[in-house]
């Protein structure tokens, strides 16, 4: 992990694109406008589906910005070095992304009005997602076992930290007008629903028709199909591309056909632990 990651307030970041200036700055001079609308996640739980979403629904199912723009230039990530100064330069209203865990996320949020979605997923898949996505990542050493990850992931000495941390950090907003959250399950479960539920949220009232063009064109192959969504624009010296991409498999429970289980087990001792309290607001590790 050496020269790979640093840490910023007790948080892991990759070394490649970020600092602790820009993270310092994010957090407590980044200015968040009223018209913002913040796609939040923790990595790998359906940030890129989300962002599709988002960009569809702003163009009322218009496929022809989702098409012809790279997805990280329609929502930039501002967490990021070239993300925070694409934020900077987007002019308003701005679509922007982040897997920052709530206290590092920018303090001015807190007295505007901009909107957030927060997207959770199955934190199994969420680990295995993550375990295939590193295989392509050019910056990471290799090889690295799932037994290794899955104790990294369980304890957050991975990047953005604790999985735990983050979703209950982030659902202590729930309730507040301004804060909408939904899972990746919700998605693939009901699509429509989900996404008239998002339109409701933004104040965006879109036609059946419109609805429909937005799920068809964030559908999976969609997104897999479209150059701007899938990360084969990514450059080669960040990933290889010739190992995979992005859009892996895009399912639900895939961790079955991944983990153990004796890893599954060991997995679901550490969630009771951390997430007892937390009702039934919270993805389920099914
Ligand atoms: S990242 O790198 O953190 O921004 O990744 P993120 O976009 O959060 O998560 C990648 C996983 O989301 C899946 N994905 C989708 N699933 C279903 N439908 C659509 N449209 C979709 N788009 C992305 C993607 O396949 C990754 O999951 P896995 O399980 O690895 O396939």
């Amino acid at each position: 992990m050496e020269g790979e990651y640093f840490t910023y307030k007790g948080v892991i970041f990759p070394v490649l694109h970020f600092s602790h200036e820009g993270l310092s700055y994010v957090e407590n001079e980044f200015q968040v406008r009223d018209d913002d609308v913040f796609n939040i996640t923790y990595p790998k739980s359906g940030t890129n589906w989300m962002l599709e979403i988002l960009s569809l629904i702003r163009c009322e199912g218009d496929p022809g910005w989702v098409r012809s723009v790279l997805n990280w230039k329609r929502a930039p990530w501002v967490d990021s070095l070239p993300g925070l100064e694409a934020a900077r330069k987007y002019p308003p209203p701005r679509l922007l992304t982040s897997h920052l865990p709530v206290q590092l996320f920018p303090k001015s949020w807190h007295c505007s009005k901009a909107k957030i979605i927060y997207t959770m997923r199955c934190p199994k898949d969420v680990l295995v997602s993550h375990y295939y996505f590193l295989q392509l990542l050019r910056s990471v050493k290799l090889p690295r076992t799932m037994d290794s990850l899955l104790e990294d992931f369980l304890s957050g000495k991975v990047a953005y930290g604790s999985w735990f941390d983050h979703i209950i950090g982030w659902m202590e907003l729930k309730g507040k007008e301004n804060f909408f959250s939904i899972t990746y399950e919700e998605l693939q479960q009901d699509p429509w629903g989900s996404v008239r539920r998002i339109c409701r949220f933004l104040g965006k009232e879109l036609s059946e028709q419109q609805v429909a063009a937005v799920v068809e064109n964030a559908s999976f192959q969609s997104m897999k199909e479209n150059k701007m969504s899938n990360f084969s624009q990514m450059p080669d010296n960040f990933m290889d591309h010739q190992k995979g991409g992005l859009m892996r498999k895009g399912i639900c429970s895939d961790w079955r056909n991944h983990l153990s289980e004796a890893q599954s087990q060991r997995f679901d001792t550490i969630y009771r632990d951390r997430m007892d309290g937390l009702g039934t607001d919270r993805p389920d590790p099914k």
